[in-house]
């Protein structure tokens, strides 16, 4: 399985949004796609693929903790079955661990080691693709994460700020030897005319940008109390935002 972690420097830059619909986009193209919310620092409803909140993180977190007390965290390992009582189904098909806002958990000092037997665990189940959505905290378990992933993709919108603060982001990782040779960028919300062309930031992150995110004209109306009910890839009258999640896709081959 594919293990495609999706973070930004700053909130909002539309990882939750790239994350559902790359999600939504590979599953629809046939694939056994699951989607694993670990954000406990976002409000809940500004994620919610219309799912119920139960089971989540915390329920799966728990269960970790449990074991922790007589083996170490790289032992612990849930059969399918377990892992499946942790999952819920979304109406595409796709499998998701959902998230609740559980802002104490970022204050566990095992939390990154939990995350990374979360991770570890998802991974060994037999999904075409994992995507992991992250907060944009510059946490170790942020990095923990980023650890288990075949590939991280970095969202950003390409004001001039922006482009400087992942630069120093992408800095700062290699100074703690950590390798970014599977960082990707993703410009997202990208409005025209771009404010800072591909070539100046490839040039200046030394990472590639394998794809630009359009903002959304007619975004599917969330029904009662949650956003993104729907997933925009669904709707092929969004013919430019699906343009763009493919080649956001074909980039990731
Ligand atoms: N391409 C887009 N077109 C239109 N709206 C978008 C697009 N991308 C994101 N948004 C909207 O921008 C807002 C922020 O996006 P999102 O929640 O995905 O960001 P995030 O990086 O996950 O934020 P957080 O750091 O709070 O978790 C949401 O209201 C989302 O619907
Ligand atoms: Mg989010």
């Amino acid at each position: 399985m594919k293990t495609i972690v999706i973070h930004s420097i700053h909130k909002g830059e539309g990882k939750t949004k790239v994350a559902k619909e790359l999600a939504g986009y590979l599953q629809l193209q046939g694939n056994n796609v699951l989607l694993a919310d670990l954000d406990f620092i976002t409000d809940s409803h500004r994620r919610a693929l219309g799912l119920p909140s139960s089971p989540n993180l915390e329920d799966m977190l728990k269960d970790i903790d449990a074991q922790a007390n007589h083996k170490p965290y790289f032992d612990i390992k849930f059969s399918a079955e377990e892992m499946d009582n942790y999952l819920l189904t979304h109406s595409s098909g796709i499998r998701v661990l959902s998230s609740e806002n559980a802002q104490y958990l970022s204050e566990d000092e095992h939390i990154a080691q939990k995350l990374r037997t979360v991770v570890r665990n998802l991974k060994s189940l037999s999904f075409d693709v994992l995507i992991v959505d992250t907060d944009s905290t510059e946490r170790d378990y942020n990095q923990a994460i980023f650890n288990e992933a075949d590939q991280v993709l970095i969202v950003m919108d390409n004001f001039r700020y922006n482009v400087k603060d992942v630069k120093i982001f992408i800095h700062k990782m290699q100074q703690m030897d950590f390798s970014t040779q599977n960082f990707k960028i993703i410009f997202n919300k990208v409005p025209s005319p771009v404010q800072v062309t591909t070539e100046d930031i490839e040039k200046d992150t030394g990472l590639q940008v394998i794809g630009i995110v359009p903002v959304l004209d007619r975004p599917c109306q969330p029904s009662s109390g949650t956003e993104d009910i729907c997933l925009n890839v669904a709707d092929p009258k969004n013919v430019d935002f699906i343009t763009a999640i493919k080649e956001v896709v074909d980039g990731l081959i």
